[in-house]
């Protein structure tokens, strides 16, 4: 049987860059692959890698349960389950052993680390934000997992899980599963709206650099008739040459998938970015409206998401204890 895991960092509220380049996905996944089984994680682990106010992040823990929920994540599917990784202890177990299984010069090559550490000294740095490639690649290998559904910002960090469970069965035989990441094909990465060469990110300190699924119509009116455009005034998809308007252009796709490239292309001849903006304003203010209205009602049933959260961590921790006590056999650790 196939097992799919991702996960997401309960660090902030969830963005469409989050939705379009994985959550949307792994429903979808859910619907294709009904033999397999599907974890989906709330990584908080990862998400204390930056400083995190206690209260907010329990309650965004939850809050994101929900948005699964919402979105047609469905945990009462006997394979399919929502996991919150500090619940399963393995996690950290696994990583620290992995951290003997991975060199500094790998993690130095992560691009992610090189971007959340930008401009700041190497000496003030935490520990965890560079380490944090091999805590995914514990999550992922503890499950034995073949497919991970991701954004493109983190096929590296699924390239280097691969390096680490093949240098490790090159050791000890086939203790891990080797996964394979896949990412969607169009619109996998997301960028900033007020910068299109940076990825969107929900933990940004520039509410008007993305879209978060909460947001009020009028909110992501604003946000999307503010976004920058580029100065050639033509809506083409050339990410190179247009990259900001070719960002909008992957979100349009993002919640109008039928509608291809050349069709949105020819459909705004002559007509400019203004207009393109209030269109697509239109478009994800109408798809987010059930999805917000779902939301809002899961959010309401604490007991509930305590119940998901819980059969999830018993479900998980069964698979999880499995591997690890393999691991710790082969390493020699009593
Ligand atoms: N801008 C994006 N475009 C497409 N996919 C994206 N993802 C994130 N941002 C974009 C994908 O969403 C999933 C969950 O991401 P995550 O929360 O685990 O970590 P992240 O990639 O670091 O996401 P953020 O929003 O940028 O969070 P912060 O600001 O906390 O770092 C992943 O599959 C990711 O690829």
């Amino acid at each position: 049987m196939t097992r799919i895991f991702s996960g997401i960092q309960p660090s902030g509220r969830p963005t469409i860059g989050n939705y379009i380049g994985a959550m949307k996905q792994w429903v979808e996944l859910q619907k294709d692959n009904s033999d397999s089984q599907l974890i989906f994680s709330i990584v908080n682990l990862h998400a204390i890698t930056a400083r995190q106010n206690p209260e907010e992040l329990k309650e965004r823990t939850l809050d994101m349960v929900a948005w699964l929920l919402a979105m047609g994540i469905d945990p009462t599917r006997s394979n399919t389950k929502i996991m919150v990784q500090s619940t399963v202890p393995a996690h950290s177990e696994l990583a620290w052993i992995l951290d003997n299984y991975t060199t500094i010069g790998e993690l130095n090559r992560m691009t992610q680390f090189k971007d959340k550490s930008a401009g700041q000294k190497p000496e003030g740095l935490l520990v965890g934000i560079y380490n944090y490639p091999v805590l995914m690649a514990a999550d992922i290998l503890l499950y034995s997992t073949d497919i991970v559904p991701v954004g493109d910002d983190q096929m590296q960090h699924i390239e280097l899980t691969r390096d680490i469970a093949s240098r490790f069965n090159n050791l000890y035989g086939e203790v891990f599963v080797v996964p394979r990441g896949q990412i969607v094909q169009e619109g996998s990465r997301i960028m900033n709206l007020q910068d299109p060469t940076k990825k969107m990110s929900k933990s940004s300190d520039n509410q008007m650099s993305f879209v978060l699924l909460e947001d009020s119509a009028e909110l992501i009116h604003k946000k999307l008739s503010k976004a920058v455009t580029d100065q050639y005034g033509e809506v083409r998809y050339d990410p190179d040459r247009q990259p900001a308007i070719s960002n909008l252009i992957d979100i349009y796709r993002g919640f109008e998938g039928d509608l291809s490239i050349e069709a949105i292309e020819k459909r705004y001849v002559d007509i400019g970015y203004g207009q393109f903006k209030q269109d697509l304003a239109v478009l994800v203010i109408d798809k987010l409206s059930d999805l917000q209205n779902r939301y809002q009602s899961f959010r309401a049933g604490h007991e509930m998401l305590i119940r998901v959260v819980d059969e999830g961590k018993e479900y998980c921790q069964k698979i999880a204890e499995q591997k690890i006590e393999q691991v710790k056999q082969v390493v020699g650790l009593v």
